[in-house]
């Protein structure tokens, strides 16, 4: 049996993971590790808190004691999806994002090193390679060129994992992935957003012209191409991970119009975010080459059941836009828990 400790596991991305890794690998037990920020909501997790191979710990990356109290029963594997990661929060202000996504990960690499943990996956994103003009792919070997305080935070992290790699021989092997869509991602994010704004009856806020390009992947491929670098991965390297799936903003939203039965009267053109990367894209060959994985889900259909997803689980999102979702953890474990907790937090 095998211990991973997975951290940022109540948020979209964890969450989706866990859950795969819980019900494809008989042989994992995870202890999920979570600060509970805002973007962190245990009702993503409400169906595997009772399984026998989960232990959920509520803590923060930056907090010493925390995380050595998660890893006191061992770790063989720390998967790092523990950050703060909506760009437009970042340009309000980063504090924040250089605490969890920087520090943090010191935190977490100090750890992994001093209890000699055997795989250090830090979880990145394309975006640390910067903006794309209208061709040409990111690859590995693409420079580090991050242009919001986030994925400047993001990229501070790799080039921190790459340096215990090199100075302490750190096992670490870093993914960077494109943009992720489905079940359970926070509504703040386009896709979500837009698909409950338009539940409500609301317009969705396009950026600028509304064709800045993003390659997107269901969130459950890009579980899988995490789980083949932990399996197959060499340590030391990057790896790629897209969806080989590139759409303005304006074809997602004419797709989500036409999905939820609204015309063009529900767009708002908005000002342009700041600093606005216009394209993103992706070339995924070293892992199809290397970890024998590829996205398989197709985007239309992907799309689809998302929109379904978010249709049928309607009290989910509701209870994220009215706040009650930050009392479930209380719900769970006690007031007495929820105070402690928030006190070590703080
Ligand atoms: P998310 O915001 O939904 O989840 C982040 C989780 O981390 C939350 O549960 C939050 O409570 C937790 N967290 C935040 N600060 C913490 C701290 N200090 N200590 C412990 N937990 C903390 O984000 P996501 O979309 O699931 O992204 C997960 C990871 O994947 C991030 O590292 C992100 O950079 C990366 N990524 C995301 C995408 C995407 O499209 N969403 C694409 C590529 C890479
Ligand atoms: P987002 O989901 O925030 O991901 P990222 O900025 O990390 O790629 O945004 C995806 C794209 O959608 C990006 O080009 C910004 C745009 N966008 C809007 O046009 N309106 C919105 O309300 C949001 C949140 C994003």
């Amino acid at each position: 049996m095998k211990t991973y400790l997975v951290t940022g596991a109540a948020g979209f991305i964890g969450s989706n993971f866990v859950r795969q890794l819980l019900s494809e690998e008989p042989n994992v037990c995870v202890v999920a590790f979570d600060a509970l920020t805002y973007a962190g909501n245990l009702e993503n997790l409400a169906d595997c808190l009772g399984h026998e191979r989960l232990c959920f710990v509520r803590g923060n990356i930056c907090d010493v004691d925390a995380v050595r109290g998660a890893m006191s029963d061992g770790a063989d594997v720390i998967v790092n999806f523990a950050a703060e990661s909506h760009v437009d929060r970042s340009i309000l202000g980063c504090k924040e994002f250089l605490r969890t996504n920087v520090e943090g990960v010191q935190v977490l690499l100090d750890e992994a090193r001093a209890r000699k943990v055997g795989l250090f996956l830090q979880i990145s994103t394309d975006e640390v390679y910067g903006s794309l003009g209208p061709t040409g792919l990111f690859t590995e070997e693409t420079p580090l060129q991050p242009r919001s305080p986030y994925s400047a935070s993001k990229a501070a992290a790799d080039l921190l994992v790459a340096a215990y790699q090199h100075t302490f021989g750190m096992p670490a092997i870093i993914t960077r992935c494109s943009n992720n869509y489905g079940p359970f991602q926070f509504p703040e994010k386009l896709i979500p957003l837009f698909i409950t704004n338009l539940i409500e009856g609301r317009r969705v806020p396009v950026y600028g012209d509304g064709l800045n390009v993003r390659d997107w992947i269901h969130v459950a491929d890009h579980c899988r191409g995490i789980r083949a670098a932990i399996t197959g991965g060499r340590p030391g390297e990057v790896y790629n991970l897209g969806g080989n799936n590139e759409q303005t903003n304006m074809a997602i939203t004419r797709l989500l119009l036409e999905a939820l039965g609204k015309d063009d009267s529900s767009i708002q053109f908005v000002e342009d975010r700041l600093g606005h990367d216009r394209r993103y894209a992706i070339d995924a060959g070293k892992s199809a080459r290397e970890l024998g994985w590829k996205p398989c889900i197709d985007f239309k259909q992907g799309l689809a059941e998302t929109v379904h997803w978010y249709r049928t689980n309607e009290s989910w999102w509701r209870r994220i836009k009215t706040g009650e979702y930050l009392k479930y953890y209380e719900q769970q474990y006690g007031r007495a828990a929820a105070n402690r907790r928030s006190a070590v937090s703080r």
